[in-house]
């Protein structure tokens, strides 16, 4: 019998034996445990799916991801980050010879432009967690002939790469996605370089954005800020970038 069965059968049995007053009473109590638990349920049937499965990355794990067809959508110039890419790379805090990491590549649409940002002594980091996205950038970068790229496997809680590896990180379209921020940013605190930076791009999350937006980004940009600095980061500037309903946020290691 579930718990459910036996408390309101252990109910029923405690009505009999009360006084017809707290038998009214105790039928209150139960009627509005009732109510409780079915509206907690309604709420619960309202999340998104990927909540209910404990990740936020359910799609991008699942062992059927197809990385042909997410890379179709990764490259629509409707995004901010393809229709902009020039301006928004422009204001990355990058030299030649630098490394840097994108964490939550995707398919690598940046990876060809970073490479050339950081030029032939430079590296690129390309990082994910989607098992179906790791062989995809292989092959891309390979056929691209970028040999300073490499794909690296991500974990939901760190990016698996060593200490002090790397000059500057690249969190596009994807800090939204990250199941544990604050295990992330300590591992990226971990990886940059001292004077390293943190540069977020993400969706505004304002009363007035498109739904899929408001369904799909939890956090304010004044949140993201604010969970960035409470994790070991300075936020250093806002970049001025013609985006439709995107940021770009730049932060420096503590
Ligand atoms: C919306 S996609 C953005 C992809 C790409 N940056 C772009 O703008 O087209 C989010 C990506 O983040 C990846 N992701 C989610 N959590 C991650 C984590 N903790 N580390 C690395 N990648 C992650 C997902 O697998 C997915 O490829």
């Amino acid at each position: 019998m579930t718990n459910f069965a036996s408390w309101v059968k252990s109910l029923g049995q405690a009505l009999k034996s009360f006084s017809p007053y707290h038998r009214g009473l105790m039928k209150l109590v139960s009627l509005l445990s009732i109510i409780l638990i079915l509206s907690a349920c309604a709420a619960n049937h309202g999340k998104h799916q990927h909540e209910q499965a404990g990740t936020k990355n359910e799609r991008y794990l699942d062992p059927k991801c197809n990385a042909e067809e997410w890379n179709k959508g990764f490259e629509s110039m409707e995004k901010d980050t393809i229709a902009h890419m020039d301006a928004m790379l422009a204001h990355l805090p990058l030299r030649k010879g630098d490394v840097i990491a994108d964490v939550g590549a995707g398919t690598g649409a940046l990876e060809r432009h970073l490479a050339a940002l950081v030029g032939p002594k430079g590296k690129v980091f390309a990082v994910d967690v989607a098992p179906a996205f790791i062989p995809f950038m292989k092959k891309r970068f390979k056929d691209e002939g970028l040999t300073q790229v490499e794909v690296i496997q991500g974990e939901l809680e760190r990016t698996t790469l060593a200490p002090a590896s790397v000059d500057v990180i690249l969190v596009v379209d994807t800090y939204h996605h990250f199941d544990h921020p604050a295990k992330m940013l300590a591992d990226f605190g971990q990886i940059l370089r001292n004077g390293g930076h943190l540069v977020v791009v993400d969706f505004k999350r304002t009363p007035g954005a498109r739904q899929w937006v408001l369904d799909h980004v939890d956090k304010s940009q004044e949140e993201f800020v604010k969970e960035i600095t409470g994790n070991g980061f300075t936020f250093l500037r806002e970049e001025k970038i013609p985006f439709k309903e995107s940021f770009q946020l730049t932060f420096r290691k503590n």
